[in-house]
């Protein structure tokens, strides 16, 4: 399977790649500011194995929050619907992606939906494994097989780096331990967590694995199912609801399709039934979504009539 550089597709991705001038690439973990700004890739994956792209597509990013969806999926696969969502909720906060102010006010105490810092900590903490590597390792595998790439690794340098700064999400995961949300030691959890959000690929792998939702599961080459169907729903309609953060709505209304963001600046998006799309552009608005990613989302939407609404 290989991708194609697509002209079209490089005259928008040249269009909107001013936008990221506007923005500014996340920094609150120090290794991810260590990129261009104005870098800006997409791939499209069609659902007949067609691929295309602009821009350095082969160009590896971290996954950060991207990651948030890959790993429910396979707790949900670990642990049940019900178990998972006794713990965590269905509903958007309209809050910051680390915010840690519903966490108090929400009776039963728990994150109000997986796709904020708080609900993915309590979801990576569901993973099944005797000790850390063994979750860690099944967390990589599925993520490989997803994204069809044999050996999919982590940054260390960014995962270290988070883990060395990340006061927040250790204060989400104690309080969150107080109200038996989660279970075990932290520092393991934080360490699963950072590598997860680590995780390292390029747009036409990502696209790939948006590919796999587009079909409801379905692996998009040998049509083996890699996620049953309705967690791969499950999935998407958090994307939809919750995957750009407290931009969801507008980002419902201006593209219309199930997508994830990360404060790398990578960007997850799904057009049911027909295409996965991966996307890294690294400058950010204040919400902590790509800027030109969204840009270039908006045009692709419009043109090509993406929404599902
Ligand atoms: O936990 C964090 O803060 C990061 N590892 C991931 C946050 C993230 O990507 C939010 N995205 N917009």
């Amino acid at each position: 399977m290989t991708c194609k550089s697509n002209a079209d597709l490089q005259i928008i991705v040249d269009e909107v790649r001013s936008f990221s001038e506007k923005g500014a690439v996340a920094d609150y973990i120090p290794a991810l500011a260590k990129v261009n700004k104005t870098d800006l890739s997409v791939a499209i994956y069609e659902k007949n194995n067609l691929c295309i792209y602009a821009g350095d597509y082969m160009r590896n990013f971290t996954l950060q929050s991207i990651s948030k969806v890959l790993v429910l999926a396979l707790a949900l696969q670990d642990r049940g619907v019900d178990y998972v969502f006794d713990r965590v909720g269905m509903e958007p906060t309209g809050d910051p992606f680390n915010s840690i102010s519903k966490l108090e006010t929400s009776i039963p105490s728990k994150p109000l939906n997986p796709m904020i810092n708080a609900g993915a900590l309590a979801v990576t903490n569901m993973i099944k494994g005797e000790s850390e590597n063994e979750r860690w390792e099944r967390i990589l595998q599925f993520v490989s097989c997803l994204a069809n790439k044999p050996n999919v690794t982590y940054d260390v340098e960014v995962a270290n780096s988070e883990l060395e700064t990340a006061w927040l999400n250790r204060a989400l995961c104690y309080f969150m331990k107080q109200h038996k949300v989660v279970e075990g030691d932290i520092e393991e959890l934080m360490i699963t967590y950072t590598k997860q959000c680590a995780i390292e690929m390029n747009c036409f792998e990502l696209a790939r694995i948006g590919a796999v939702f587009a079909l409801n599961g379905l692996d998009p080459e040998t049509g083996e199912r890699l996620i049953p169907i309705h967690i791969a729903r499950i999935c998407k309609t958090f994307m939809v609801t919750c995957g750009m953060y407290n931009a969801s709505g507008e980002f419902a209304i201006k593209v219309g399709i199930p997508a994830k963001s990360g404060v790398s600046g990578g960007i997850l998006g799904v057009v049911p039934e027909k295409y996965g799309i991966g996307i890294f552009g690294p400058s950010l608005d204040e919400k902590g979504n790509s800027m030109a990613g969204i840009k270039l989302l908006e045009i692709l939407a419009e043109r090509y009539n993406f929404s599902i609404f």
